[in-house]
């Protein structure tokens, strides 16, 4: 069964064809980035509108790069929530006009589920049940996965998830935007030399602050010349600070849940440094570690399309409604 995946809940617009036995057949992505760097975040208002540009080709390449015809495509599913608005609207709107006309059935995805199952594209795919780190520029949180919908939220940030703290140190050290990638390219040339604060470690629990190195940030750097080898020590420690943060909590959530399968996913997971400090962790506590390739760690249709293979071939249906929901709970995800 051909199942057409379509991601549109921020900056980027993702298409992709999944096969629920042959697996990804072929994904097309078109990032927004571009637009949204002159204005330094990116602008919902315009996000919405190139989502509608592109998104109708970005399905025709799609289909034609995997030598699929509307008439194979089994059902869509799009990204109903947790994102912005007016881009929500554009996918959901897309897909179940689509669905209507090919008489198929659509499918409202969670994005952060789709991150959460990113790593089921890969050819050796994590067993349930994990603990997973989802860390991307709107979350940071820690789940308990025992199948499917089946969610237990063990912590989750109080503030600025991981992506945003990123961004918005970038942004401090005047790098642009999105802030993420270059952050960790200009770490790579700092030296160890500030000691950052590692939030919320000293007390039990798994919830998250990274507010605070925001403020660290800026009074270490203000304390400087503001060179640039000032700002590559300075994102080398945010960045190592970040690292550390995550693995510690995630060595707590293997503990405290008695799991030995770990999976991180999400926009953060690309970042070189938080994969090493993780794998080091991992190799000394015996836990099996699984990552997204690098492609599928940022938003893409191909998780979309293998999240609502998955809850098709369970038998979930849905109404004949456009859903978008900026805000959505992932507990609240029926499990199939
Ligand atoms: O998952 P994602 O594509 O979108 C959301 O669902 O939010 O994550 C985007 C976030 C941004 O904050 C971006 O700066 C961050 O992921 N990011 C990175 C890296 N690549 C992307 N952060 C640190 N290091 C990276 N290499
Ligand atoms: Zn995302």
């Amino acid at each position: 069964m051909y199942i057409l995946g379509i991601e549109t809940s921020c900056d980027e617009t993702g298409v992709a064809v999944y096969h629920s036995e042959r697996g990804l057949i072929a994904h097309s992505l078109y990032s927004q980035v571009l637009m949204h760097s002159e204005y330094g975040g990116v602008v919902p208002e315009l996000a919405s509108r190139d989502h509608i540009r592109k998104l109708v080709p970005l399905i025709k390449q799609c289909l034609s790069d995997g030598q699929v015809k509307t008439t194979d495509i089994a059902g869509i599913a799009y990204t109903a929530g947790p994102g912005l608005m007016g881009a929500l609207l554009v996918g959901a709107a897309t897909a179940r006009s689509l669905a209507w006309t090919w008489r198929v059935p659509a499918i409202a995805v969670h994005h952060m589920e789709g991150h959460l199952l990113a790593p089921m594209l890969e050819p050796n795919p994590p067993r349930y049940p994990f603990v997973a780190l989802l860390i991307s520029g709107g979350h940071t949180m820690l789940v308990q996965v025992e199948n499917i919908g089946r969610y237990t939220l063990l912590g989750e940030s109080l503030d600025d998830a991981a992506g945003e703290a990123f961004d918005k140190t970038a942004k401090m050290l005047e790098l642009g935007y999105p802030g993420g990638p270059k952050l960790a390219e200009l770490a790579k040339r700092g030296k160890e030399r500030f000691d950052f604060p590692r939030p919320m470690t000293d007390r039990p629990g798994l919830d998250f602050s990274f507010s605070g190195l925001k403020t660290f940030t800026l009074n270490t750097l203000n304390n400087t010349d503001k060179t640039d080898q000032d700002k590559a020590d300075i994102a080398y420690a945010f960045q190592k600070a970040t690292a550390e943060t995550l693995t510690i909590k995630c060595k707590r959530a293997i503990r405290q849940t008695g799991l030995k399968t770990l999976v991180i996913a999400g926009g953060v997971s690309a970042n070189q440094a938080i994969r090493a400090h993780l794998q080091e962790m991992a190799r000394q506590q015996k836990v099996q570690l699984y990552f997204p390739r690098l492609d599928f760690c940022t938003d893409n249709g191909a998780m979309i399309a293998y999240a609502g293979c998955q809850r098709l071939l369970a038998g979930q249906q849905e109404d004949l409604q456009i859903f978008a929901r900026p805000r959505w709970p992932i507990e609240e995800l029926l499990s199939v």
